[in-house]
């Protein structure tokens, strides 16, 4: 397979997880407003014979994009082509992908804000006129040529909407933003993945995985699994509350679906600064995770709970926080 593709299946952690993924917008669990807008869209496309329109959605990472996009590219009957931005090393590694493409195919590209900025430029005029200009030769001899592409939709993927450079931005022609899912939206999502696996969970059970799961089917969708683990070794093969209680405990997984991370993260803010506020890179560095980790997986779910505060000066942790780590709380850091 061409290495500047990805496949559907390694982009996964887990090959069963491509039957957990819906392939209709119908089944598609959440993301109401999202759906509704696209629908419409689809819909449109398809009444007047015309590509989509380019798509970018950003958000927090195990939200649905990439499934959200196969959806798409399902809904308009063409075929799903998958890259991301860090692949895309050279011009002639997207030239390659864009001449494959056929009318109406969807190109997704995940964490399109990585992609090097020469890549960029080219897919300026690919996404605006459906034409490529490539240099070809070097030197005295180069020359510019022009390529016309079929018409196709990109979707771009990112966790990250500001890191896009404004003529990006500016060429989707739809930006749809993926929120945490609800409670009641992860448990209808696990209670789907339990009959994809045909493995029970009791009420009770799925209600406490969904508060676990940081808002995101990644999430729940992984912890199931350990679950399903857990039921069939130590117990009747049904995931119990008894099990997930058990398991959670043992995979270091909070009553608010914290991890050892979280943990480190805010019990850093707390013990090493004070309760902040303190810079994100000193924060960063003194719990041993980069930057871009710490933004984009970790402080996200952190931010919406109330964990953490954003300020000018910094990060600070909340009355909150501290609460949930069971450390007294002194207003202003006073002792
Ligand atoms: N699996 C992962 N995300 C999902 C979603 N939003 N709806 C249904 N199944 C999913």
């Amino acid at each position: 397979m061409d290495k500047r593709l990805i496949s559907a299946e390694k982009l996964i952690e887990d090959e069963t997880e491509l039957t957990l993924r819906p392939q209709k917008l119908t089944d598609y669990i959440g993301q109401n407003k999202v759906k509704e807008m696209l629908d419409i869209y689809i819909k449109a496309a398809k009444l007047r014979s015309e590509s989509l329109d380019h798509i970018l959605l950003y958000g927090p990472p195990g939200l649905g994009k990439t499934t959200l996009s196969q959806i798409i590219a399902n809904e308009l009957g063409t075929k799903l082509l998958v890259s991301s931005g860090p692949v895309l090393e050279k011009t002639s590694d997207l030239a390659a992908i864009l001449t494959s493409l056929e009318a109406g195919d969807v190109l997704f590209i995940d964490e399109i804000h990585r992609m090097p900025l020469y890549v960029e430029e080219i897919l300026y005029s690919a996404m605006e006129d459906f034409v490529l200009d490539i240099l070809v030769g070097k030197d005295q001899t180069a020359r510019s040529v022009r390529i016309d592409l079929p018409p196709f939709t990109l979707i771009g993927a990112t966790t990250r909407f500001g890191d896009l450079s404004a003529p990006l931005r500016e060429r989707f022609g739809v930006t749809e933003r993926l929120d945490f899912y609800s409670l009641d939206d992860l448990e209808k999502i696990i209670s789907r993945t339990s009959k994809v696996y045909s493995t029970d969970i009791t009420k009770e059970a799925t209600l406490e995985l969904a508060k676990r799961s940081r808002g995101t089917p990644r999430i729940a969708n992984r912890l199931f699994r350990r679950l399903r683990d857990f039921a069939q070794v130590l117990a009747d093969g049904t995931i119990s509350m008894d099990v997930t209680l058990n398991a959670l405990d043992k995979l270091n997984i909070d009553k608010s679906g914290l991890d050892y991370t979280d943990h480190r993260y805010l019990l850093g803010i707390i013990e090493k600064f004070n309760g902040g506020p303190v810079g994100l890179e000193s924060l960063a560095a003194s719990i041993g995770e980069e930057v871009t980790t710490v933004e984009d997986v970790y402080e996200p779910f952190l931010l919406q709970e109330g964990f953490v505060k954003r300020t000018a000066r910094g990060r600070v942790a909340t009355e909150k926080a501290y609460r949930h780590l069971n450390i007294k709380y002194y207003k202003d850091g006073l002792f």
